[in-house]
């Protein structure tokens, strides 16, 4: 087994300011960036905040920035950087600083709140939905989600724009309206009400939404956000708004 020491660099600090701070750390083989952040906290610095939970990717805790990427610490190995490389370890930049590594995500929460859930369809009990097995593989890759909100972290609308997020949910959300949009039970618009892709575009901010594919880099669970969630739920939003027949039909229903 080979050890090496590594220069880490890692933000200090709280709501009211900080800085990054130096420490050479100990690094064995098969090591992840979070296996060193608890060698820091055992050794050096006992009060360093750290969020994590599984250490195995899938409680989406320990989403942090790495050398200015959002990345899941505990998926991280040390091996992809080069030994003599400084690894520098910041908190999620979208969101508001608790203390070090630890940032304050509800904005997230608050987001998902304003999505309305799954409608059931009228006359149909619980227990009797049925569904084609493509419709439920196309909401499965969805639902690999793990709430790390790396793409909500990342993505330019609000990561650099505090302004915005009022008005976006962000591709987790999106990509939840999607897949309720995609789902043929859902009776969200019955009776004539917006489709979820119209409220995606009116109330949850999809026309912000660029499709600059970053979400999608950052995904640790290698969903395609954009591809699959995003730009199908754009041309949905798009063909009920451009469609005169759907427009007419919109309209009379409404009366
Ligand atoms: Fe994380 Fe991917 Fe879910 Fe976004 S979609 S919160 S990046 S798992
Ligand atoms: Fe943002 Fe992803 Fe769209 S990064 S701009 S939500 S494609
Ligand atoms: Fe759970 Fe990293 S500790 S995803």
């Amino acid at each position: 087994m080979s050890t090496y020491t590594a220069r880490f660099r890692v933000w200090r600090g709280d709501a009211g300011g900080g800085d990054l701070a130096d420490y050479d750390v100990e690094v064995n083989d098969g090591e992840v960036v979070l296996d060193i952040i608890h060698r820091l906290q055992a050794t050096q610095a006992n009060d360093l905040a750290v969020r994590w939970n599984c250490k195995a990717g899938k409680c989406g805790s320990c989403s942090a920035e790495i050398n200015g990427r959002p990345r899941l610490m505990c998926m991280t190995r040390m091996s992809v950087f080069d030994r003599g490389e400084t690894v520098t370890v910041t908190p999620l930049r979208a969101f508001p600083v608790v203390r070090d590594l630890v940032t304050d995500v509800s904005f997230n929460y608050a987001k998902a709140r304003e999505i309305p859930s799954f409608v059931p369809p009228e006359g149909v009990a619980a227990g009797e939905y049925r569904m084609a097995q493509v419709d439920v593989e196309r909401s499965q890759e969805f639902r690999k989600c793990i709430e790390c909100f790396l793409c909500q972290d990342t993505c330019h609308v609000v990561r650099d724009h505090e302004e915005n997020k009022g008005a976006f949910a962000g591709p987790r959300f999106l990509m939840r309206v999607a897949e309720l949009d995609m789902h043929p039970l859902d009776a969200a618009a019955a009776g004539g009400g917006p489709t979820r892709a119209e409220s995606a575009q009116d109330d949850h901010g999809l026309g912000y939404c660029n499709i600059t594919k970053c979400c999608t880099e950052v995904c640790p669970e290698h969903i395609h956000i954009t591809d699959n969630a995003l730009i199908p739920l754009k041309e949905r939003a798009v063909d009920r708004k451009y469609d005169p027949l759907v427009w007419l039909g919109s309209k009379i229903r409404r009366r």
